[in-house]
């Protein structure tokens, strides 16, 4: 059994998939179903036994002891954080609570469990942190991707949070011998991506008629990991990862923003043509930049490929053309998400408050 937090987001809602998919080791999912927590990314495990969900906090100490002891896992991956730039730039408050602060009280009430474990469960356990290529802030045109010993220069109050939770994570393995595990990914696309984001926003606002805004002059650059990929080297990295190490994950696909645009149109003009014939990129609209936006992010993923022999298995071009054809094909998902109707659920099961 392993517990896995953050679980109904993007990311660890498609780890849980791959995961049980794959094995039939249950998963506890802790997830305290923020805007970004959506069940219905799970809906392929509803009803499955092998999925427990618990609706509730990393920051409460008290719950995470309570599922600690009752479930006995082998393992806890660390998904639960809040993750938008530009929300941490309106509203830097939730960042620090959930990141910061939430990964302490997860950290402590671990350390406690693992404390009392018998010592070949002890020295099996494992506490992976999944974090952000954010944490090494920005680089120049022609520096060298991002290593595992790049300095921190978290430039964001996303990326400082998540810089935050990093250290922790290695004051906790440093102090109290705790069996961490830290990964540094970089951007990810594919299935239930919350439309807020790049690549979802764009192609929900190409399907609505709606402009493609391109903060600054788009020439900003990221690298492109299809979310799968993301998730098998997780896996891996659990499997075989050396205690107290970090590693970098990413795809080599380093690609600027207007490029990623661009390549989105002209697939959604193949699989999607609008119905005046034009083409989508003529609703790229530019917009004011973002406050200290990052200029360009890389990562070296030479360690995690040399160590755990882990490389991704999709390309940029493969990756994009099922995630575009993805968001056609679950058009009710992105309504869903967009109209707010996914938190009707929560409404139905925990009462109007959390809704
Ligand atoms: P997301 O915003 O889609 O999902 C976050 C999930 O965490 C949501 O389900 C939310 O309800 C839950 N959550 C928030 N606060 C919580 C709390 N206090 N307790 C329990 N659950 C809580 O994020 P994502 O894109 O899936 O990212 C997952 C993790 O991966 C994050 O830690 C993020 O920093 C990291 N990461 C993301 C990317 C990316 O490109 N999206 C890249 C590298 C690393
Ligand atoms: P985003 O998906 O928010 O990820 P991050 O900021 O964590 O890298 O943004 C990816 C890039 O796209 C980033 O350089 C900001 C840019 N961007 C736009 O140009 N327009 C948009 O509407 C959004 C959401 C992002």
């Amino acid at each position: 059994m392993i517990l896995i937090t953050g679980a109904a987001g993007f990311i660890g809602s498609n780890f849980v998939l791959d995961w049980l998919a794959q094995s039939d080791e249950p998963v506890i999912n802790l997830d305290d179903l923020t805007y970004a927590g959506n069940l219905e990314n799970l809906a392929a495990v509803d009803g499955d036994s092998r999925h427990i969900f618990v609706k509730g906090s990393i920051g409460d100490f008290d719950l995470v002891a309570k599922l600690l002891a009752e479930h006995q896992p082998r393992a806890v991956v660390n998904f639960a954080a809040e993750s938008h730039v530009d929300r941490s730039i309106h509203g830097p408050e939730d960042f620090i609570q959930t990141n910061i602060v939430g990964t302490f009280h997860l950290l402590e009430a671990v350390r406690a469990y693992w404390g009392g474990l018998e010592s070949e469960a002890k020295s099996g356990f494992r506490f992976l942190h999944v974090s952000t290529d954010e944490v090494y802030g920005s680089l120049a045109k022609d520096d060298p991707a991002f290593t595992e010993n790049h300095r921190y220069e978290p430039n964001s109050p996303y990326s400082a949070s998540k810089a935050a939770s990093d250290h922790l994570v290695r004051a906790y393995h440093h102090t109290y011998g705790l069996p961490v595990l830290t990964t540094n990914c970089s951007n990810n696309y594919g299935p239930f991506h919350f439309p807020e984001k790049l690549i979802p926003l764009v192609i929900h606002n190409a399907l609505a008629g709606k402009p493609l805004p391109i903060y600054g002059d788009g020439q900003q650059i990221r690298d492109w990991l299809y979310v799968k990929d993301h998730c098998s080297a997780i896996r891996r990295v659990l499997e075989a990862g050396r205690v107290g190490e970090v590693y970098n994950i990413g795809g080599w696909n380093e690609k600027p923003n207007l490029d990623v645009v661009h390549t989105l149109c002209s697939i959604l003009d193949d699989l999607s043509p609008r119905a005046d014939g034009k083409p989508y990129v003529e609703q790229i609209t530019y917009v004011t930049d973002r406050p200290g936006h990052d200029r360009r992010y890389a990562i070296d993923a030479t360690k995690i490929e040399r160590e755990l022999g882990w490389k991704p298995a999709e390309t940029f071009e493969t990756g994009i053309r099922k995630t575009v054809q993805w968001y056609l094909d679950n058009q009710a998902w992105v309504a869903n998400v967009t109209s707010g109707a996914y938190k009707n659920w929560v409404g139905k099961q925990y009462g109007d408050k959390n809704a």
